[in-house]
């Protein structure tokens, strides 16, 4: 049975139009998916010890009690056939909850290893849907900010060897709840004729 890691991390929880998205997502990977979701606001992941810290860059072995949230979380991962993201823009870049998660998945010799000076990935690579939410725009003709989060995150995972990495952009959902269901609807009517996504319809476009 096809695994999904669902990734939520959106203050507005189950009111975030993009939370919504990846859901209707992970849905539609297969029709049997077992979808696993970590939440990253419900269950706030602790703040970066000085434990974690010296096991990290100490290289202690992956059994060391430091380490256990980090094996827990990238083992989420690792049992994963696909992940999906769902992640808010906040001040041009992710949330810092996804970034504490990333700080806790994204490990040396574990996530990751050196070959000739440059970072090479640990992780079998997997396909991954990321659904950015912002307020305003950064692509397109009315683009008016920086994106540091699209491209951060599409390098960052690929560190960790996650290569087949797919965005969504739900952009200038400040705009008031007309412009939030339009933008979702044509992210939905895109998202039918991407072959991932055979296994239902979206809600209000034609199979
Ligand atoms: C702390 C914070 C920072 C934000 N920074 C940005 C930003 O840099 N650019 C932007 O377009 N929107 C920004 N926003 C607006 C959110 O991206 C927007 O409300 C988005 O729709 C939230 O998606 P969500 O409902 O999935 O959380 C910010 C919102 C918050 C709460």
């Amino acid at each position: 049975m096809p695994r999904v890691l669902l990734i939520e991390c959106s203050p507005n929880e189950d009111a975030s139009p993009g939370g919504q998205l990846a859901r209707e997502m992970a849905e539609r990977i297969h029709a049997n998916a077992q979808i696993t979701v970590r939440n990253l606001v419900r269950e706030p992941l602790l703040p970066l010890c000085g434990d974690y810290a010296r096991a990290v860059t100490g290289r202690a072995h992956r059994e060391d009690p430091a380490l256990a949230l980090s094996e827990q979380l990238i083992g989420e991962v690792e049992s994963a056939h696909y992940l999906v993201i769902s992640t808010p823009m906040h001040n041009y870049m992710v949330p810092a909850a996804l970034k504490l998660w990333l700080d806790y998945v994204v490990r040396i010799q574990r996530s990751f290893t050196m070959v000739d000076g440059n970072k090479e990935g640990l992780l079998e690579d997997r396909p991954t849907f990321v659904v950015v939410s912002s307020g305003g725009n950064y692509l397109g003709a009315k683009a008016s900010q920086a994106d540091f989060l699209s491209p951060y995150l599409r390098h960052i995972l690929g560190v960790i060897g996650l290569h087949h990495v797919e965005f969504v952009h739900l952009q200038g959902l400040a705009q008031g709840p007309e412009v939030v269901a339009e933008t979702l609807q044509q992210a939905r009517a895109r998202l039918a004729n991407n072959p991932y996504f055979a296994a239902a319809p979206f809600p209000g476009v034609p199979a």
